[in-house]
């Protein structure tokens, strides 16, 4: 069995589980982004925070150049710590508290995405206390679809996020009034683990309409922020350990027109998903009545993902050259769902082999709890 290469001989004594992330590949993927980048020099990436927070990744995206997309106060923080300028970072969220708009607003972020009229309003109210003018952009619910799981596509009417791209015009005319507010432009994100080009395809083309709905009305956008989404290879992670951002940047350069304005992307996953594995120890080899159980020390309080969405993460035994066994390799806590494969083949597994589940730097660690009074996953940079 291909497993990954890693310096194992770190991990005598820690204990498990805990998060390894190579910088090596988290550098070398930054390094491709800004290729990407390097023949438009008005277009920037967003590193969307909820993805990892971890303060070491953190600063390492803030030192490449990279923006920081933030869904919450701590978020807008824990970008301001690491590094990240101000007018860097942006705001959504459809239900941002007073707190959390004052942060941003005291720390002269550079936009809020803002998620309905009410907000705007509220927004308008903060800014006007504080003496200051909030520079905002709508985001637009497209009405675009995404080829992924039901519980992470985002852009369709039935989704809570955004305001209808039908009802734009009233609420830029809105923005525009606002004396508290500058209007600057639109903001979209039609949800994650997209590997389906043709998904930002169907959004560049809702793009283009809604500037084209602005320019009816004699505005020009000052940027254009198109999300995230783009997904990555969770079955190949040795073999295919950077996203496609040629392939996802093409699209855009290709098929959205000519904006005559700045465009911004936010990604999160594509960005660090493929450094981070979850390390763990087999505690237990269990023969059921119909399988065999290999009963981890981690669980889905330190990766949700397949218990919340039946992710597919690629698990290894990294201890054992033995003969390929069939397991379902569970958590330890009290809930049926705590399973992070079923029937998968593992070379043989014993007591205190070494687990690795990979591709687990986005939405892992940001998404541990402490369910079952469990303490949260520690890490290791590398
Ligand atoms: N921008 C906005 C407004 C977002 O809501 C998100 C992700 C992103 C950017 C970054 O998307 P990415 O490039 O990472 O796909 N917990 C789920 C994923 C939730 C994504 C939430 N929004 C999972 O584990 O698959």
């Amino acid at each position: 069995m291909i497993k990954g290469d890693f310096p194992v001989e770190l991990f005598s004594g820690r204990r498990t589980p805990f998060y390894f992330y190579d910088t090596a590949l988290l550098r070398s993927t930054l390094e491709e982004v800004q290729r990407q980048l390097s023949g438009r020099p008005d277009w920037r990436v967003h590193y969307a925070v909820k993805a990892n927070a971890n303060p070491a990744l953190l600063q390492i995206i803030a030192e490449a150049g990279l923006g920081a997309d933030c869904v919450s106060g701590g978020e807008i923080r824990a970008a301001l710590d690491a590094g990240f300028a101000p007018e860097s970072i942006v705001f959504a969220g459809v239900g941002k508290r007073d707190d959390e708009i004052r942060l941003g607003l005291q720390a002269g972020i550079g936009r809020f995405n803002v998620e309905s009229t009410a907000e705007m309003c509220v927004i308008e109210e903060l800014a006007a206390e504080m003496d200051t003018v909030a520079l905002i952009s709508i985001r637009v619910n497209p009405d675009v679809g995404a080829h992924t799981h039901a519980n992470i596509t985002t852009g369709l009417a039935e989704n809570k996020f955004g305001i209808h791209h039908s009802q734009l015009e009233d609420a830029i005319r809105l923005a525009m009034e606002l004396p508290h507010l500058e209007f600057c432009g639109l903001h979209f994100h039609i949800g994650s683990q997209i590997l389906e080009m043709s998904d930002f395809v169907s959004l560049c083309n809702r793009v283009n309409d809604c500037v084209g709905q602005m320019e009816q009305m004699g505005i020009r956008p000052r940027d254009i922020n198109v999300g995230g989404g783009l997904g990555i290879e969770y079955k190949h992670p040795n073999h295919l350990p950077v996203a496609d951002f040629p392939a996802y940047f093409d699209v855009f350069k290709r098929h959205l027109r000519g904006l005559g304005c700045p465009v911004h992307f936010e990604l999160g996953r594509s960005i660090v998903a493929p450094c981070g594995t979850l390390f763990s120890r087999v505690l237990y080899v269990k023969d059921g009545l119909y399988k065999q159980f290999a009963i981890l020390d981690a669980s889905m309080t330190e990766l949700l993902r397949p218990a919340l969405y039946h992710a597919y993460h690629r698990i290894e035994n990294i201890t054992s050259e033995g003969d390929v066994a069939r397991y379902d390799v569970v958590g330890p806590v009290c809930e049926s769902s705590d399973v992070f494969a079923r029937g998968v083949d593992l070379n043989e597994c014993r007591r205190g082999d070494l687990i690795a589940i990979r591709s687990a730097g986005a939405y892992g660690e940001s998404m541990a709890s402490q369910y079952n009074c469990r303490p949260l996953p520690e890490s290791l940079v590398y």
